[in-house]
């Protein structure tokens, strides 16, 4: 059986008017969603919802396995001190590999991330860009069945926002079901479909 989440005629609300409602469709692997709307739509929200951390005020979420959720924020966090490749290798350790094996892997992800010439930096050496693609490597490299990404380019500037998108495809690579939050008009062009709050409202 694969993976899918359905959504079914779902809402939300903290209390004051309807944030959103009526949310139907199947989110499905090698997808990558974008989740777009304006700033307070509640994206951050629907991704809580579709992550199962939040259970919506209407309607059903079915998760079918999914596996675990792994969850980029908005603000990069590393290893000041460590390099690049170690954050995306430890994953990979954690599950058993050898260090060889899991640092092939990791080299392989920051590949399609722009990142090789980059695997000896520390992480505190890195742009905010870079760092940013790091972390969504990393989220492949953690290969969760759901990876939910909030607003990844909304701290940078356009030029390297765009260095981000060119990248958003390879988030699915590993088969997640990936949801991509952000109000950057690029960044939705980047994804494969587009899920729009304004049409829920
Ligand atoms: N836990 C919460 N309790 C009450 N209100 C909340 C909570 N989380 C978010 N909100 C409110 O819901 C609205 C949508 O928030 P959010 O999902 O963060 O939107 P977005 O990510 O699109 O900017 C905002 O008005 C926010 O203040
Ligand atoms: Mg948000």
């Amino acid at each position: 059986m694969s993976a899918a989440v359905h959504l079914k005629d779902v809402g939300h609300s903290f209390g004051s008017g309807m944030l959103f409602s009526h949310l139907d469709g199947t989110l499905e692997p090698r997808h990558v969603y974008a989740l777009v709307g304006p700033s307070g739509s509640g994206k951050s929200t629907l991704l809580s919802i579709i992550a199962g951390w939040v259970t919506p005020t209407e309607g059903t979420v079915e998760r079918e396995d999914c596996g675990r959720v792994h969850w980029v924020q908005q603000n990069p966090h590393g290893v000041a001190r460590r390099m690049a490749i170690d954050h995306v290798a430890l994953p990979f350790v954690a599950r058993g590999e050898t260090r060889t094996a899991a640092a092939r892997h990791a080299r392989e992800l920051l590949a399609m991330f722009g990142l090789e010439e980059r695997a000896e930096r520390q992480f505190r050496e890195l742009s905010g860009g870079e760092a940013q693609r790091l972390m969504l490597a990393r989220g492949v490299a953690s290969q969760a069945g759901l990876l939910l990404v909030d607003e990844p380019t909304a701290q940078l500037d356009l030029h390297t926002a765009a260095g981000v998108n060119e990248h958003l495809h390879a988030l699915s690579v590993a088969g997640a079901i990936v949801v991509v939050a952000t109000h950057d008009p690029n960044t939705r062009d980047a994804c494969t479909d587009v899920i729009d709050l304004r049409d829920y409202q």
